[in-house]
């Protein structure tokens, strides 16, 4: 377990950006956190360091947005597991791109086997604990 503490969106965005070096294609990073924690913040910093060059914002309405390398998954409105199964998620984790997903508890019987964690925690105004 390693913990880093944060004291800006910025440095959350950095660190991110030097985990994503330690991702491999088809790896599911499941980023764990109360609302407002920052997952999105880490997903953004993540895509910097996969390279990717469009502005990564909440796929809350969307469900998954898709970027070159990478998915980025927002569960937090998905009712039900079916839902998630109709909406084609087992084929989004077999198609050997990183995944990034936010409020996996809701979709916890379809995640595959092995998924990576990075768990943020609010500890102030702009004071984060990440923990991997
Ligand atoms: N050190 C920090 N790291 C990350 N975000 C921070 C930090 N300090 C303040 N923030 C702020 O916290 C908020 C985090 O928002 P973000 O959308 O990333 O949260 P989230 O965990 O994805 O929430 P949700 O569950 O609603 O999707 C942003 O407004 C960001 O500016
Ligand atoms: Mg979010």
């Amino acid at each position: 377990m390693a913990v880093f503490l944060s004291h800006s969106p910025d440095e959350t965005r950095a660190w991110a950006e030097r985990y994503a070096k330690t991702l491999s294609p088809g790896d599911v990073v499941l980023l764990d956190g109360e609302m407002g924690a920052g997952k999105t913040v880490l997903a953004q910093g993540i895509a910097r360091g996969l390279g990717v060059q469009e502005d990564v914002l909440s796929p809350t309405y969307a469900y998954v947005n898709s970027y070159a390398p990478m998915f980025h998954f927002d569960c937090y409105r998905i009712e039900s597991v079916r839902q998630a199964e109709e909406l084609g998620f087992s084929d989004y984790f077999d198609a050997g791109k990183i995944c990034l997903v936010e409020w996996s508890e809701n979709i916890a019987p379809l995640l595959p086997e092995g998924c990576k964690k990075v768990i943020i925690r609010k500890r102030g105004e702009e004071t984060r604990e990440i923990v991997t």
